[in-house]
């Protein structure tokens, strides 16, 4: 995807309200620290240091991304030496340093299922003794074969598609993007989406646990499951 492309499909009310949370519980942290070191991986094409952590001014930042595209575009667009971006995989990068933060929005459902545990255990690896791992995930229903995984996938997109649909304007980029987001999560192909006790568990077997959850999407009932939906996690070593 050009990047271009990615920032204008990621630029909807929904997920400003979801930045907006995970930034207020950056600043939290930020707020008690002289200085703060942040790791963002699958950090994209930068939205989030670009339109939220650039108003920090205590953090040192470094994002991690697979798509040398979309390293590039955040490169020449955010050019402060506070903020560093690098290309690699996020399951296998390595650095002496240990982490503040550790950011992961819209990442662990990029991971495919085999590499989830390689992944959230190289975050234990980078995260301080009392560092903070902070996850926005999407999370849908169980699933217990291909079939099924159609089911909760359509599901929660063809929910999550309608609301914005009811809240927002959407451009057509972006309801194409949408859709193609439902297509790929339902055939388990580039979007690799877990329901919440796969990611507990995952977490809890990489040595960290769940320390406080926040549902930000759906705020009414919509799915017989409360544990699907858009969900902010904070999460500490175990
Ligand atoms: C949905 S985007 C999220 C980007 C950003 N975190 C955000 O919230 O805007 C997922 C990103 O994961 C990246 N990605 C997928 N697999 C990766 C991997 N193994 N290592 C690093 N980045 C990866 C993709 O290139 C893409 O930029």
């Amino acid at each position: 995807m050009d990047p271009r492309i990615y920032d204008d499909y990621i630029d909807t009310k929904i997920e400003r309200i979801n930045f907006n949370k995970v930034f207020d519980l950056v600043k939290k942290i930020c707020d008690k620290k002289e200085s703060v070191e942040i790791l963002d991986f699958c950090c994209g094409t930068g939205v989030f240091p670009r339109k939220w952590l650039i108003k920090l001014n205590n953090i040192k930042y470094l994002g991690v991304d697979i798509n040398s595209n979309f390293i590039k575009f955040a490169k020449k667009k955010l050019k402060d030496n506070r903020f560093n971006f690098v290309v690699d995989d996020s399951v296998l990068f390595k650095t002496d340093k240990k982490f503040d933060i550790i950011l992961a929005t819209s990442s662990y459902h990029h991971i495919k299922d085999n590499r989830k545990r390689a992944f959230l255990k190289n975050i234990f690896s980078h995260l301080k003794k009392d560092g903070i791992l902070i996850v926005y995930e999407k999370i849908i229903d169980t699933f217990s074969n291909k079939i099924e995984a159609v089911d909760s996938s359509t599901q929660f997109y063809l929910e999550r598609i309608k609301y914005m649909m009811k809240t927002e304007k959407l451009s057509k980029n972006q309801l194409f993007a949408l859709f193609n987001e439902q297509y790929l999560t339902a055939i388990r192909h580039e979007e690799y989406k877990v329901n919440f006790q796969y990611f507990k568990d995952d977490i809890e077997a990489s040595g960290m646990k769940i320390k406080e959850y926040i549902k930000l999407w759906p705020k009414k009932i919509l799915f017989h499951n409360d544990k699907v939906g858009d969900f902010v996690f904070l999460i500490v070593k175990n």
